[in-house]
């Protein structure tokens, strides 16, 4: 790592060794009790406990103390930021800066032609700083919520379909086969491998009967994977992935999924969450017309150098 100048004589940019790590740890969890929302996402999360994925970490420690983490990740020359910071500091704006000017030219350093910087539950104070760094806004992932169990009658699964729970060791290869061609022109979601399954398999939280597939004929028509988040408060129901085959697709089982997966969950919690793309028109109508509404949006920034 190399250290830029965080031009203040209280801040140090620290590497990432054993004992920080432990201090960071703490932190995430700080900053998660106090925000309610985990301050880096999963495939960050997954790296970080080195299960998959590159990543370079920029610890800024400020009298003596972890005060900011800032993980980056890369693909080719593209680079993804996530900014943790102390929640005990009032205001965080100045570490989040220099941590942010500090990981974006740790990527240019490297050679990155484009780098994003994911803000999560956005407000339009955080606009005006990371723009003033010369990043735009990309896109912006909607946290969306429902209580639990849904209103409304359960819609009838189609004639000639069937529902059942997924088989570990059995049905990996088809779910990927239909999950990559249902998001083939989404950033994250497109181009999963069995090692990206296979990670999420190995979790605690992971239960595949709660992991639902529909099948014509033997045919994997389209499924909703679902995750309880039982440590949040309060604890949570994720509809974790979705996804209908293209040649599925308007036929009502999308429909028919969300609220199977959202009725496996209301035994377990009172709430349904799911994230999803502002710019997804049939997913956000989808939720929406079930009862979900926003809770709040992660922004991805993007700077773009040639
Ligand atoms: C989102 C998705 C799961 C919907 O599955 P589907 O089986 O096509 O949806 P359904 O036929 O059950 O439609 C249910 C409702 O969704 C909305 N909807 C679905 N497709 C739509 C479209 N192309 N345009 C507008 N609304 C649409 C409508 O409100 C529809 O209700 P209606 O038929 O009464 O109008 C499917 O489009 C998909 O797999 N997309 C790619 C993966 C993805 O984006 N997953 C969600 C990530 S959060």
């Amino acid at each position: 790592m190399a250290p830029p100048d965080p031009s203040d004589s209280a801040a140090t940019f620290d590497p990432l060794d054993t004992a920080t790590r432990s201090e960071i740890e703490t932190m995430l969890e700080r900053a998660e009790r106090s925000t309610g929302h985990p301050p880096l996402s999963e495939p960050s999360r997954l790296a970080w406990a080195g299960q998959g994925g590159n990543l370079v970490g920029l610890v800024l420690r400020s009298v003596g103390r972890v005060t900011g983490y800032a993980q980056l990740s890369w693909r080719d020359r593209s680079w993804t930021i996530e900014i943790a910071l102390d929640p005990s500091d009032d205001p965080a704006a100045v570490p989040r800066r220099r941590l942010l000017e500090a990981a974006t030219a740790e990527a240019e350093g490297r050679g990155a032609s484009e780098v994003r910087y994911w803000v999560t539950q956005h407000t339009d104070d955080d606009e005006t700083e990371v723009e003033a760094l010369g990043f735009r806004t990309e896109r912006d992932l909607v946290q969306m919520r429902v209580p639990l169990p849904l209103k409304g009658p359960t819609p009838p699964l189609n004639e000639g379909f069937s529902l059942r729970p997924f088989r570990p060791g059995h049905d990996e290869a088809g779910w990927l086969e239909v999950n990559n061609r249902a998001f083939a022109t989404h950033p994250e979601q497109s181009h999963w491998d069995l090692t990206t399954l296979m990670a999420r398999e190995l979790t605690g939280w992971f239960d595949p009967e709660g992991f639902l597939l529909c099948e014509s004929r033997g045919r994997l028509a389209g499924s909703c994977w679902t995750k309880v988040h039982a440590d949040r408060a309060p604890a949570l129901g994720e509809i974790y992935v979705i996804s209908v085959d293209p040649d599925f697709q308007r036929l009502g089982l999308g429909k028919v999924l969300t609220v199977a997966g959202l009725n496996w969950l209301a035994e377990r919690v009172s709430i349904g969450m799911l994230y999803v793309d502002a710019a997804n028109a049939p997913a956000v109508e989808l939720y929406r017309s079930l009862g979900f509404t926003v809770d709040h949006i992660d922004r991805c920034y993007l700077l773009e150098r040639r």
